[in-house]
C-alpha cells in the first residue's frame, strides 16, 4: 500500500462499528467482565499488553492510534502518552537504571535535556552530551555501562542531520539501544526501524494532530520485548493519553500526507527565497542542497517537514523585534506542525556544550503552515523593510 492509503485505512474497521467511518471514542475507567474467572485472567498472556481491561491501560481508541503509528513506522507496537515530552521521558525511564550511562545528542529538544539534567541525575543516571555530527565517532564515547544512545534528527532548533545507521551500528555492537525523537521526520518521511533505531518517539502534537489544539505523544518499538518494556513502564506510571485526544490525533493523521506535501513545497519555496536575501547568513533546512546535512537527508529521508531555522547576520534585538512583532501571518509561538505559520527566537548558545554554539548571528525558527507561500514571502519581505 502507498503511504497515503495507509494513512486513510489503518486503525479503523467501519464494519465492526456499525459502518461508522472513524474509530469511535471509547470513554472508560471500568471495564466489566462476565465471570470471576474472566476478571482474574484479565491481564493474562498478551492481554496485559494489548487487552482492553481498564481505562488507564488503554481503550480501543488509544490502541488504534498507537498501532497505526507503529505500523506506519514499521514497528511491532506502540503506546500513547500524555504529551510528546512524556513520550521521550517515558522511553528513557523504560530503558535506564541507576548506574547506567546515557549518550544524549546535544541538539535535543530542550525539555528532554532538562529531564536528563534533573530527574535522571536524581535517579543515578549519568548523561554525556555528544556532537550531533559525530557519526561513527560515537563508538569512542560508549562505555561499558552505556545503555541508551538518544538521537533527534534533525535537531528541532539547529537542524543537524544525524547519521543514524552509523550511530545505531556502533551502539548495537556494544549492546546499547538507539532511541530517536522522530517528530521532524514524521512516520512518513523517516522509517526509524529500517535505519537501526530500536525505539521511536513522536510528539503527535505536531504534524500527526495537525491542528495546534492538543498535546499527545506516541512511542513505538522495533521488537516485542522493547514494546513490552515500554508498556510495563507506562502502565506502572499510569501514563496514558485521553481517548478524545487520541480520536483527534487519528482524525488529524488521515490528512497528514496531503498537509505535509503542501507544507513541504511551501517550506522549500520560502527557504529558497530566504536563502537569497542579503540579511540571511544561513538557512538551517536539510532539504536545501546547500545545507551540510543535505546528503544524509537525501540518503535516509523521503521528504522534509516544514520547520527550519534562519540565521540572520548580526541584528539588534530591537530591529528583530520590529520585524517579527509585526508579521501579518507568522505568529510568535512554540510548537509546530499545525496548519498555521509560526516563528520563535532561539538561543542555542545558552545550553549547547558539545560543541558550544559559537556561530554569530540571530537565530529564528520558522514553521511553514498551509497558507499560500506567496503571502508568506510577502509577509517576510515586509518584515525585512522593518529590519533596516
Ligand atoms: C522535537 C520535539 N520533541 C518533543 C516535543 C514535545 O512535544 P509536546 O509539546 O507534545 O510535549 C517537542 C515540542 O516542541 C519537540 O519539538
Amino acid at each position: 500500500m502507498g503511504k497515503n492509503t495507509d494513512l486513510v485505512h489503518l486503525g479503523r474497521d467501519p464494519m465492526a462499528q456499525h459502518g461508522v467511518v472513524n474509530t469511535p471514542v471509547y470513554h472508560a475507567s471500568t471495564i466489566v467482565y462476565p465471570t470471576i474467572e474472566a476478571f482474574k485472567n484479565r491481564a493474562a498472556d498478551d492481554r496485559k499488553y494489548r487487552g482492553v481491561r481498564y481505562g488507564a491501560y488503554g481503550t480501543p481508541t488509544t490502541f488504534a492510534l498507537a498501532d497505526t503509528v507503529a505500523q506506519l513506522e514499521g514497528g511491532v507496537g506502540g503506546v500513547v502518552t500524555s504529551s510528546g515530552l512524556a513520550a521521550a521521558t517515558m522511553a528513557l525511564t523504560a530503558f535506564l537504571n541507576s548506574g547506567d550511562h546515557l549518550l544524549m545528542v546535544d541538539s535535543v529538544y530542550t525539555p528532554t535535556r532538562e529531564f536528563c539534567n534533573s530527574v535522571l541525575v536524581r535517579l543515578g543516571v549519568e548523561t554525556t552530551y555528544y556532537d550531533p555530527l559525530i557519526g561513527t565517532g560515537i563508538a569512542g564515547l560508549i562505555r561499558s555501562n552505556t545503555r541508551v544512545v538518544f538521537t533527534e534528527s534533525p535537531g528541532s532548533l539547529t537542524f543537524e542531520v544525524q547519521d543514524i545507521p552509523a550511530i545505531a551500528a556502533a551502539a548495537h555492537q556494544r549492546d546499547a539501544l538507539i532511541l530517536l525523537d522522530n517528530t521532524w521526520g514524521t512516520p512518513l518521511f523517516f522509517k526509524p526501524f529500517a535505519h537501526g533505531v530500536d525505539i521511536s518517539i513522536q510528539a503527535a502534537t505536531k504534524y500527526i494532530a495537525g491542528g495546534s489544539d492538543l498535546v499527545i505523544g506516541i512511542i513505538t518499538a522495533a521488537e516485542e520485548q522493547y514494546f513490552r518494556q515500554l508498556k510495563d513502564t507506562t502502565l506502572a506510571f499510569g501514563e496514558i493519553a485521553a481517548p478524545d485526544d487520541c480520536y483527534q490525533a487519528l482524525k488529524g493523521m488521515r490528512s497528514m500526507g496531503a498537509r505535509l506535501k503542501q507544507q513541504q513545497a511551501a517550506a522549500l519555496d520560502v527557504a529558497r527565497w530566504l536563502q537569497d536575501r542579503s540579511e540571511v547568513k544561513r538557512v538551517l533546512y536539510p532539504a536545501l542542497e546547500e545545507n551540510p546535512g543535505h546528503h544524509l537527508w537525501q540518503r535516509d529521508f523521503t521528504g522534509a517537514s516544514s520547520l527550519f531555522g534562519v540565521l540572520f547576520h548580526e541584528a539588534s534585538e530591537e530591529a528583530v523585534a520590529r520585524m517579527v512583532d509585526n508579521y501579518r501571518y507568522f505568529k510568535i509561538g512554540a510548537s509546530w506542525g499545525g496548519f498555521e505559520s509560526l516563528v520563535i527566537p532561539a538561543d542555542p548558545a545558552a545550553y549547547r556544550t558539545a560543541p558550544p554554539w559559537d556561530e554569530s548571528g540571530y537565530l529564528l525558527r520558522y514553521h511553514i503552515g498551509l497558507e499560500d507561500p506567496q503571502d508568506l514571502i510577502s509577509d517576510l519581505a515586509d518584515g525585512f523593510q522593518r529590519l533596516h
